[in-house]
Parts: structure tokens; sequence; C-alpha cells
């Protein structure tokens, strides 16, 4: 990697404007991305039957893509697929399904192998499959933490197994969050892949993981916000650098956004009244439990979320889409500096060794 980390007055700047945009959003002018034609485009959606996912995949598919929504329950999908084909009639043909779960790499590993065998190429692909929190089912049958596999291994996994499919010109997008801002990392976490464990500074910060091994759950989710942004990070400096290795040019670009609060089924329902199903120790516990209260009221429509996910993966503007320049993370269409973009090339590389040790590939 060759960028230096950027000072963290400037993270600190644009957290307090993420947080005046989450509060206000509803208050700030409309985003409208000027229409694109996306007319033999193919694009994958992960997470496509609800909420964001599926508004993205309704965009794409009236600005003519042909759309894969690669969901994990079939039912779902299909009736998905329903909605946009009635609000599009043109796309009958073009709106599919791939079946998708984030959180079992044999499920990602399945769905890649599904993809090189039936089509070819893929122009954007949508990272955006996820869950705020699993308190339920900590940890995947696979022995990862629930809400990491779900929001950020199977990503990564997916990401690797499917590059050789993208075309040249190709965007990743990842749905982060401004919740991104509330992780925290440390140097120390293992980078042995380790079963069953929240791993203290890694999963979680290292101050929120309890001696029972638990964690406040939107802790857990910071974190896995924070490593999508280091990953599009890590991923654009290495396509740069492949392409400037063998003296050609990288078209491929690969950004994270941060939707705000947007008002999808995903949404955790808290109203200010239904804070006292919640224990005292929850509510102290969780840095993010404030936060996550006040999103009935303030969250914005889910045109709105969608909307910088749809401009990064259409745009022509240059600092999006110029050579080489992904590995952003942006909000309401515009760049801000992310808590990842302060750390050290060794922290973010430690990450990548990590990851690929609990994916079980080696992708240098
Ligand atoms: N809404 C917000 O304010 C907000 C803010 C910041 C970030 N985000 C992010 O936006 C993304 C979309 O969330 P949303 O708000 O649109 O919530 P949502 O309506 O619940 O959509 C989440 C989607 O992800 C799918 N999904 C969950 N676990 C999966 C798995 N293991 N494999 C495959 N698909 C899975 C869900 O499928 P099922 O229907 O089968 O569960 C659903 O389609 C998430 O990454 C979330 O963290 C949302």
């Amino acid at each position: 990697m060759s960028s230096s980390p950027v000072s963290s007055v400037y993270v600190y700047r644009d957290f307090v404007l993420s947080m005046l945009s989450l509060f206000c959003g509803r208050l700030y002018p409309t985003l409208r991305p000027p229409p694109a034609d996306l007319t033999g485009k193919i694009t994958v959606v992960t997470g496509a039957n609800s909420g964001l996912g599926f508004q993205i995949a309704l965009d794409l598919a009236r600005q003519k893509a042909t759309v894969f929504l690669a969901c994990r329950n079939a039912s779902k999908a299909q009736e998905a697929i329903s909605r946009i084909t009635s609000a599009v009639p043109d796309s009958v043909d073009r709106v599919k399904a791939l079946s998708l779960d984030t959180s079992s790499p044999s499920s990602v590993r399945e769905c890649a192998e599904g993809w090189k065998n039936t089509e070819s190429k893929i122009d954007i692909l949508f990272n955006n499959a996820g869950v705020p929190s699993s308190p339920e089912q900590p940890f995947t049958v696979d022995g990862f933490p629930t809400t990491y596999a779900t929001n950020f291994l199977g990503s990564f996994l997916l990401t690797q197994l499917l590059e050789p499919c993208l075309s040249n010109e190709a965007r990743v997008i990842f749905t982060s969050s401004t919740g991104h801002y509330i992780s925290d990392f440390t140097p120390t976490f293992s980078l042995e892949a380790v079963k069953n464990r929240l791993e203290p500074g890694f999963h979680a910060p290292k101050a929120a993981v309890r001696s029972n091994g638990s964690a406040a759950d939107s802790t857990i989710y910071g974190n896995t916000k924070a490593m999508q942004i280091a990953f599009a990070k890590l991923l654009q400096s290495r396509w740069n650098a492949a392409a400037k290795a063998s003296g050609r040019t990288n078209e491929r670009v690969v950004h994270a956004f941060s939707p705000g609060f947007t008002q999808t089924p995903g949404l955790p329902k808290m109203t200010p009244l239904s804070i006292w199903k919640y224990s005292p120790l929850q509510v102290w516990e969780d840095r993010g439990f404030w936060l996550l209260g006040a999103t009935t009221v303030l969250a914005t429509d889910v045109s709105q979320g969608a909307a910088t996910a749809v401009w990064l993966a259409t745009t022509k503007d240059e600092a999006v889409a110029g050579e080489g320049m992904g590995g952003g993370y942006w909000e309401r269409m515009t760049k801000r500096a992310a808590t990842v973009d302060a750390m050290s090339t060794e922290m973010l590389e430690r990450f990548w060794i990590r990851w690929e040790a609990d994916a079980g590939i080696t992708w240098r």
C-alpha cells in the first residue's frame, strides 16, 4: 500500500459531519444520481430481497442492467423478483436469483462455482448483505462470530472467488455504515483463525469483550463495517499495484459507502418507548443503543439510502471512477475520512492476513 494514513483530525471532522447527516438526513436536499444506461451490464447484489439491496436491484433494473439477486432464501428472492418485474415490466428476462448465504463459506463457494459454470463476467458487484447483530446465534456452525461471517468474511471470500470474472472496468461496492466510527482495533489480535472465539481487538474492541466472551452487539457490528472499508482500500491498492507491475492501466474500482439511517426491515424496530424492554446494563454497555433507538424517527427513505451506492456504481466522476481512484468511503455522494484511513499500513495488512486465515485462502 502506498498511501499514508490521514490525520485523525479529518476522521473526527467527518465523524461529526456523518452524525449530523444521520440525525438531520431527512432535512437535507434529496440525492438525485443521474440515471445511466446499463444495457448489457451484469450486476450482482447480495441481500437483495429486502431493504437497501432490494432498492439497489430495482434501480439497476430501471437502468436496464441484468441483475442477479443473491439471497439466502429462495422464496423471498422470487418475491423480490416479482416486485421488481411488476415495477419494471421490460426487466422480466434480466432479473434473476442466485442462492447465497454469506455467513456460510460452503454456500459462498457453491455460489461462486455455480457462477463460473453458468455465467461469464460481472460488471458491478454489490456486497450488501448484512445483519445488525446476532445475539441469539453469536457463532455460525463454522465457528465464526455470526455478524463478522455475514457482514464481512462472506464478502471477502466471494470477492476473491469471483475476482477472475470481474470485467476490466468492474466496480465492487460495499454497504458499510456510519456505525464504523464506533469500531476499535488493537494490533495484538491473533493472526491465526480461532474458532468460536470473539477475538478482542479484532471482532470487537478489546475493552468491549467481557470475561464471558460476549460483547455489545453494536461494537461487533461497528468493527465489521470498518473492515469493509479497510478491505476496499487494500483491494484497490492490490489492483493498482498489479496493473502497474504488468504495465497496464487499472480501471477496476472498489468503494464502500454509508447509507445513513435508512428505513428498512433491517433497522431495529426500537422506539423511545420500547427502551424499557432492555436491561439498564444492556443500554449502558452498548454504545450504539441510543443511536439505534432514534432510527425509527430519523431514518430516511430507502431510495435515499441506496442513492450513493447506485451513484458509485454508475458515475463517470473522476474521483470515483478515475484510474485507480477506488478505495474510498462515501456518504451522501461525498467522500469521507473513515477510521481505517488513519491506520498504518502494517495494521491494515494484519487484517488481510487474518481474513485470509479465517477464509482459508491465500490471496496476495
Ligand atoms: N438501514 C440502515 O439504516 C443501514 C445503515 C447502515 C448500514 N446498513 C447496512 O445495509 C445493509 C442492508 O441492510 P438493510 O438495512 O437493507 O436491512 P434488511 O432490509 O434486513 O436487508 C438485509 C438483507 O441482507 C440479507 N442477509 C442477511 N444475512 C444474510 C446472509 N447470511 N446471507 C445472505 N443474505 C443475508 C437479508 O436476507 P433475509 O431477508 O433472508 O434476512 C436481507 O436481504 C446491511 O449490510 C446493513 O448493515 C443499513
